[in-house]
């Protein structure tokens, strides 16, 4: 497994497998590995003939007020979960090689899409990771990228700007892992103590308590939604920001529950804010 650390490396390195008529698989992450990322990473290997993994984390998809200086880092750790799942090549460049003095281009979704959910508290994230993406997709040329259904609303902008962008890259959405507990497993778990971490179990209770009164037959969104908010609102260590049903395409609010439809999620446990959510089956 190679590491570079430059643009140019990728591209010399993407550009010989293609002479080579090898298909290549792309898998975008911020680091701090754990066995989500290696089910993506290990879905591209099943997949693509070589697999590239990005270890960036991108300035542009964090406000000031938000968690960019203290979120984990461990490239050793990150380097063996590549190889382990079996990942070709790792790309791990510094801030100043994917934007150079002065960038000043972005992408953007202008529809409320990104406004939605996490976009309610997060007004410039799905604009730095549009444009993290798309920089990515440009340098690495993969066949097929892989993300996690855990972020739903990302993949959702994800294929939306692979459509409005004509991108020629097919993009793969994978389940989300999660702890024995039902914890989703997220590089923010770590941010948790002891307590916090129990606490945070209300979150994936929460999605058991939609999708059984879902697999019911409840297509009530508004009961729905109460029965999982006052799941959680039982939790003192918790705090709602949204509980909410969006069509899963274009992540429109919906009253009815009905195929696709996502029922998304995000809840700070103290300090630390967590997603989880469920689609309709
Ligand atoms: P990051 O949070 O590191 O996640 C990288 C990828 O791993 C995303 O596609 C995410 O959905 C997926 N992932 C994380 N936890 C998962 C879990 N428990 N189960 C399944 N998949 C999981 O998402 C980002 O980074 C960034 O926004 C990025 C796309 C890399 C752009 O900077």
């Amino acid at each position: 497994m190679k590491i570079a650390t430059t643009i140019k490396e990728v591209r010399e390195t993407v550009a010989q497998w293609k002479r080579e008529g090898l298909t290549v698989g792309l898998v975008p992450t911020m680091g701090y590995l754990h066995q989500g990322h290696g089910s993506l990473i290990k879905a591209s290997a099943n997949d693509c003939d070589r697999t590239v993994v990005s270890v960036f984390l991108n300035p542009t998809q964090f406000a000031p007020n938000e968690d960019l200086e203290s979120y984990p880092r461990d490239f050793e750790n990150d380097k063996a979960l590549c190889k382990e799942m079996g990942a070709d090549l790792v790309f791990h460049p510094e801030v100043e090689e994917m934007y150079s003095e002065g960038s000043a281009t972005f992408v953007e979704i202008l529809s409320d899409m990104p406004k939605q959910l996490c976009g309610k508290t997060r007004p410039i994230h799905f604009r730095g990771v549009c444009t993290v993406v798309s920089k990515l997709f440009n340098i690495v040329n993969p066949d097929k990228a892989f993300f996690g259904e855990k972020d739903a609303q990302q993949l959702a902008i994800i294929r939306k700007m692979v459509k409005d962008m004509s991108y020629g890259i097919e993009i793969v959405g994978c389940p989300i892992i999660r702890e024995a507990d039902g914890l989703a497993k997220s590089s923010r778990n770590t941010y948790l103590n002891e307590e916090e971490r129990k606490a945070a179990l209300c979150l994936s209770q929460a999605v058991e308590i939609g999708k059984d009164l879902v697999n019911k037959g409840e297509t009530n969104a508004d009961k729905v939604i109460s029965a999982m908010k006052s799941h959680i609102e039982k939790e003192p260590l918790a705090r709602i920001d949204y509980v909410q049903a969006v069509n899963g395409v274009t992540m429109t609010p919906v009253d009815t529950l009905c195929k696709n439809v996502l029922v998304a999620m995000a809840v700070y446990i103290g300090k630390t804010r967590l997603i989880d959510n469920f689609s309709v089956k």
